[in-house]
Parts: C-alpha cells; sequence; structure tokens
C-alpha cells in the first residue's frame, strides 16, 4: 500500500454495462463503491480519471434492438439517453461516460488485435489462429447461434424448452449439439450444423501461461480471487464431470450478421463482444482526454500511472486472464488492480427479480424522496476489500441512517448551532478547554487511519472509526450538556467552548465522511466555511452561518413504498379492439376441434374480392373446401404448400359460392378502419397436417 499521502495518478473504471436495460441496484453498488474510492483520491491530492461506457455490441443486443424495431445503433443510444438520472441521482461523478461503439473503440480493438496478430517469429510469433469451427446455423434467420438461442429437449431429465448450455430444471451443463430435437429460440427452425473460420486468441500458449501464472498471482488481486484463479491453470473438474486441463484458447470471432466491430483483414468477421468490452475502458479515457486536448499515448506511458479496475464476481475470468494477456502481448500496460466486490442481495439474501418486484428499483428509490447519500452510507458501511456478497436489508439501513447517521452525526451539529448562532452571533473561539482539546486530537489523530481504511477499501472500517469518534463526541456533549450550561448566563463562556468544539469535531467528521457524503460534506462546507476537498485541511471553523437542516431520517413509510410490488396498472385496454369473451371451461374449448390444415391449393373466386377458395388437407385423406376472407392480404401462390390451423368440426356452411367445411384460423383487429389486415396462423416447424390443436 502506498503511503496515504502520496498524490497517484489514477485510471479508474467500472464494468461497462451492457447496454440492453436500465441500471439496477447492482450496477449502482459497484459504481458507488469505486465513487468513495475515487473522491477519497481526489482529496488526496492524485490525479484521477474515472470513466465508464456502456457495453453495446453482441448478439443478445442486436437481437433485442430488432425486437425493438430499432437499428441496434439507435437501440443503445436510447439505452444510455438513460444513464444520466441514475448515475447524477446517486452523485456518482465519472469523468466521462461512453460507449464500445465509439471510434476509438473500433480503432483500439482493431489495433490491439493487429498487434496480437503480428507479433514478430523472434518474440514467438502470432497468438492468434484461426480453426475451423462447427456449430448450430439458423436456415431462416441466416446466421450462427448464440448458445442461449438455442433451445430444445434436455439429453439428461429430457424437459423440454432448455437452453443450448445448462437445464435449468435437473441443472446438467452440455453443449447445444447434445440436445434432443434442437431449435432455434429466434426462429422455431430446426438448427444445421455448419462449419465456419473462427479466430482464436491463443491463450493456451506456454508465453502466456507463464506470464498469467505470475501477473495473477502478484498482489494485483485480492487473495482469495487469486486462489481461485490459480485453479484455472491445473487440470480442473467440470460440472458436469468432465475435465479441462489449464487455460484454453479463446474464440475470440463471430460472424455476420454480429452487432460489433469487424476484425481487419477479415470480411464478415467481428470481435465477440468480449474482446472489445474491456477496450471499451481505454476507448473511453482516449475520447476523455481527447475532449480535453490531452495526448492519450503519453498519458499511458507515464510508468507511475496506476491502472484500476473495479468489477463483480461474475467476470474475473475475462478481466484476470484474456484482459492482462491481450495488453501486455500487445505491448500495452496492464492494469495494476482488479478489484472484485460480490453481488448484492436484497432483504436477507432475496433474488433480485424486476418482474416480482422484490428488487430495490435505483430511480423508485430516488422518486420516493430518499436520500442518495443514505445509500451511499448504509454501503459504505458494509463494504470491504473482500470478494463477499453485501445484503441490503430494510430494517438495518434504516437504523444505521436514523441512529448512527443523523442520531450520532449530524446531531452534533444542530445541537450546538442553534446556541452559537442565537448567542454568539454565529462566531466561534478556538479555545475548547482541556477536555475539548484532547477530544479534537483524538478525532485529529484518526485521520491516517481513517484514510488507510479509504485507500485499502475498507469503507466498513473507515466509518465505522468515524462513528466511534462520534460516539465520543456525544458522550462529550451529555457531560457537559449544553442545553443546561444554556440557562445560566454565568456559563457563557464553557457554553461557548463546548459548542465551538462540536462544530469544529463535526467539520473534521464530516470531512473524513466527504467520500461518502459528498453533497452532505458540501453543505457543511457552506455552513462552516471549511474546506471539504482536502483531506488534509487544518485550522478551526471560526464562524458558521444560520443552521438549516442537513439530512432528514428515513421513515418507515419510504421504505415500505419502496419495496411495494409496482401496482398494476388498471388501464382500460381492450386488446385487438374488442373485450376478451367470457370464460370457459376446458370442456366448452374441447369441443372446437382444431387441427394443422396443409393448404394444398389456392385459388381466386370469382365474384369476390374477399374471398379465396382453399383446398385443405387434415389428414383425412380427402380434402375439403373452405373459403376465407384473406384476399386483401395473400396472393394464392404464395398459400399453396404452407401449413395453417383451422376449426375441423364447424358445421359445413352453405355460401354464395359453394360449400365451405370449416374455416381457417387468422388473426384481425376488431375495427378495421383502425387497423386493417388479417393475418392468417402459421404453426412452428415439426406440425404435420391432421394434428390436434390442445
Ligand atoms: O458483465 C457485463 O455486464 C459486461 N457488460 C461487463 C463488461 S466489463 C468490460 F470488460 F467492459
Ligand atoms: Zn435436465
Amino acid at each position: 500500500m502506498s503511503a496515504p499521502n502520496a498524490p497517484r495518478q489514477l485510471f479508474v473504471t467500472t464494468a461497462l454495462p451492457y447496454a440492453n436495460g436500465n441500471f439496477h441496484i447492482g450496477h449502482i453498488m459497484e459504481y458507488i463503491q469505486a465513487d468513495i474510492w475515487v473522491r477519497y483520491q481526489r482529496m488526496q491530492g492524485s490525479q484521477v480519471n474515472f470513466v465508464g461506457a456502456d457495453d453495446t455490441h453482441g448478439a443478445p443486443i442486436m437481437i433485442a434492438a430488432e425486437k425493438a424495431g430499432k437499428t441496434p445503433q439507435q437501440f443503445v443510444a436510447d439505452i444510455a439517453a438513460g444513464r444520466k438520472p441514475y448515475l447524477d441521482g446517486f452523485h456518482i461523478a465519472f469523468d466521462n461516460w461512453h460507449s464500445t461503439d465509439g471510434p476509438e473503440n473500433h480503432e483500439l480493438a482493431r489495433q490491439i488485435y493487429r498487434d496480437l496478430r503480428d507479433i514478430p517469429l523472434d518474440k514467438g510469433g502470432s497468438l492468434i489462429e484461426v480453426r475451423a469451427v462447427e456449430q448450430f446455423f439458423d436456415p431462416e434467420k441466416n446466421m450462427f447461434l448464440p448458445d442461449r438461442f438455442i433451445k430444445g429437449e434436455c439429453p439428461k431429465c429430457h424437459a423440454k424448452d432448455q437452453y443450448g448450455d445448462n437445464c435449468e430444471v435437473c441443472g446438467a451443463v452440455y453443449a447445444p449439439t447434445d440436445l434432443i430435437n434442437p431449435f432455434s429460440a429466434l426462429s422455431g427452425a430446426k438448427p444445421e450444423l455448419k462449419t465456419s473460420e473462427h479466430f482464436f486468441f491463443k491463450l493456451s500458449d506456454p508465453r502466456c501461461v507463464e506470464f498469467l501464472t505470475h501477473w495473477t498471482q502478484d498482489g494485483k488481486l485480492q487473495p482469495e480471487v487469486a486462489n481461485k484463479v490459480k485453479e484455472w491453470f491445473s487440470v480442473r473438474t467440470n460440472p458436469d464431470g468432465s475435465t479441462s486441463e489449464g487455460l484454453g484458447d479463446w474464440d475470440i470471432s463471430r460472424d455476420a450478421p454480429y452487432f460489433g466491430i469487424e476484425i481487419p483483414d477479415a470480411p464478415g468477421k467481428y470481435f465477440y463482444v468480449w474482446l472489445d468490452a474491456p477496450v471499451g475502458y481505454l476507448a473511453s479515457l482516449k475520447n476523455l482526454l481527447d475532449k480535453r486536448g490531452e495526448d492519450y499515448n503519453a498519458y499511458m506511458a507515464n510508468p507511475n500511472l496506476e491502472q484500476i479496475h473495479f468489477i463483480g464476481k461474475d467476470i474475473v475470468t475475462f478481466h484476470t486472464l484474456f484482459w492482462p494477456a491481450m495488453l501486455h502481448f500487445s505491448g500495452r500496460k496492464t492494469p495494476n488492480k482488479v478489484n472484485v466486490h460480490g453481488f448484492l442481495t436484497v432483504n436477507n439474501g432475496e433474488k433480485m427479480s424486476k418482474s416480482r418486484g422484490t428488487g430495490l428499483d435505483p430511480l423508485k428509490y430516488l422518486s420516493l424522496g430518499m436520500n442518495p447519500e443514505w445509500l451511499r452510507y448504509y454501503l459504505a458501511t458494509k463494504l470491504n476489500n473482500r470478494n463477499e456478497d453485501v445484503d441490503f436489508n430494510a430494517e438495518d439501513f434504516m437504523l444505521r441512517v436514523n441512529s448512527d447517521l443523523i442520531g450520532k452525526f449530524v446531531n452534533i451539529a444542530s445541537r450546538a448551532a442553534g446556541f452559537l448562532t442565537k448567542r454568539f452571533e454565529g462566531q466561534l473561539t478556538a479555545s475548547f478547554g482541556e477536555q475539548g482539546s484532547v477530544l479534537l486530537y483524538d478525532i485529529h489523530t484518526a485521520k491516517d487511519s481513517i484514510a488507510q481504511a479509504y485507500d485499502a477499501r475498507e469503507f466498513g472500517k473507515a466509518t465505522r472509526e468515524i462513528m466511534l469518534l462520534a460516539d465520543k463526541v456525544n458522550a462529550y456533549v451529555d457531560q457537559h450538556k449544553p442545553w443546561d450550561l444554556a440557562k445560566d448566563a454565568a456559563n457563557n463562556e464553557a457554553l461557548h467552548q463546548v459548542c465551538s468544539l462540536l462544530i469544529n469535531a463535526f467539520a473534521e467528521l464530516s470531512r473524513y465522511l466527504a467520500p461518502v457524503l459528498p453533497s452532505l460534506a458540501q453543505a457543511v462546507e457552506a455552513f462552516t466555511g471549511t474546506p471539504m476537498q482536502n483531506w488534509d485541511t487544518t485550522g478551526y471553523v471560526t464562524r458558521i452561518q444560520p443552521y438549516q437542516h442537513l439530512m432528514q431520517r428515513v421513515t418507515p413509510e419510504q421504505l415500505e413504498a419502496l419495496f411495494e410490488p409496482p401496482a398494476v396498472v388498471e388501464e382500460k385496454t381492450i386488446p385487438g379492439g374488442e373485450e376478451i369473451a367470457p370464460t370457459i371451461s376446458i370442456d366448452d374449448f374441447a369441443k372446437v376441434d382444431l387441427r394443422i390444415a396443409e393448404i394444398v391449393n389456392c385459388e381466386p373466386v370469382e365474384g369476390s374480392v374477399k374471398l379465396l377458395r382453399l383446398t385443405l388437407n387434415v389428414g383425412e385423406g380427402k380434402t375439403r373446401n373452405v373459403f376465407s376472407g384473406i384476399a386483401s392480404m395473400y396472393k394464392p401462390e404464395d398459400l399453396i404448400g404452407k401449413l395453417t390451423v383451422m376449426v375441423a368440426n364447424l358445421a359445413p356452411r352453405k355460401m354464395k359460392f359453394g360449400i365451405s367445411e370449416g374455416m381457417v384460423l387468422a388473426a384481425s383487429h376488431a375495427d378495421e378502419k383502425a387497423e386493417p389486415g388479417i393475418h392468417v396462423l402459421h404453426p412452428w416447424p415439426g406440425a404435420k397436417p391432421g394434428m390436434r390443436i390442445h
């Protein structure tokens, strides 16, 4: 650990969130953790560039954008536009927020790749290799399918509709090719195995293994993280019982269509999102420095620069193996620290779920008028430098905020300020009596220990030490009872001393808490005239402004409202223009015999602009004649050979043009003018003529 007082050059990042959803409380916790650390370092005079960005690439975002009817660029821009209320709202002061789809990232990722590809032979040669890979391909969507987009029957427990990588029912882990009756979750089509060339980063190369063996074990990682990482270098057993041997090569390419960065000299090939995501740290920094007119290369070349990443425990592999290896072998600086934190659970480990409303919605928190610094303080009391989960507990939260933060700390000021303003025109004395001076000295000498706790990311320890000092101040208050002293003018001097001491103690404690409570510290600066940006500020408070409430208490009602499941909005929308029909029993439904029908022939009906004549096969050994009012939407030749759904036991109807022996199912809005169009139902692949619909 460096001496707390030596100014440092720091480049600090938090993990880049996927641009496919708003921040959840887990993101906010990570940002608050990093923000507290950064604010502390700044108070020590360190130069910090603290950056974030949206992680924009990859198949899931591409598919989500398509579903939303947007280009991926528009989709991620819309997500980015929603970031500010969270960051400002929780006093998270990034110097820059950028995007992995920015030009800086395209350029840097491609350059890093070229540097890895073009390592000269005398330095061991290229670390990039091209290999043929067999993968599932969706013939309808014309794309290779990521594991998560292949579904089928679990090969072990035969549960239907399981993902391509593991079964959510029995927990089995397998390859997508092991699934029984696999289908594409995108189109429903049966995927085909297809070979394509993939680019690999040769992590198994002895150069990488040797470098990472040292890099991961020389103090850049927390001990528990380093120990876990160590296991990845040796033979190990996978969850499915198979074994893996040491570091494996890393597949860094994906085939078009893919929202990402094109690989140089490889048209149609894109970097896998995790290749360019961490490069986004550098891209955001470069974007910031460019805006300031500073030189990125010179900045990165400074041997004293410390590069520090804050991340969650789920993305350790990427940050402790792939990322340092990419940087090192492309001739770049590697991270100095990767600080790993655990997950945030809510109310005793209850799993967070947005849909069930058990989570803690950050914007809801703010909209209820809850003070962001309550959350910052609460999280600070629970954070340490180990990779441990943190639980947000509503009762504990109320206790820490109301009893500790307000009861012990903020109250110090409110108890003393009134007397000073009313009786001494806001002027303070610098003589505190012996006991007062000793107390102030105690507070002052705790500074280094609190500094070290902040520097080591032991925020729980820092806040505990600060609250212990607040306890001492409160004991002093109880002993000297300013409210009693105020009763007799003969005690004026003692009252002045006690209250002046209290305000000085309060100002110093506020400075100690400033990394956690930046906004409160600012208010204290205005109130006492004591600067709050510099850890080593000395000198006494000489006068105060009239006291204004610095912080309210949290109420049980606020917490109740925070965890109340979102109300079901009773909006009277009529789906499709008509009310849902009255409830029927399953027996009622069973009376309707719905069958898969093959349209073996289809032709216009002379004399009708609306109708088409369909010849349907429902597997009866004969065909049926059905008229359907869909001529405005379909050309006969487009329907021939297709499957659809028909009501097979509808009484035959005599129509102007002949007898209709059933009815084809089609969807339309009740009000044709509101939304014209009629849409014939079409089953997913696998259905055969005559199959009944249950
Ligand atoms: O796990 C995630 O949310 C990733 N988007 C984190 C990326 S961190 C960095 F590499 F960009
Ligand atoms: Zn299973």
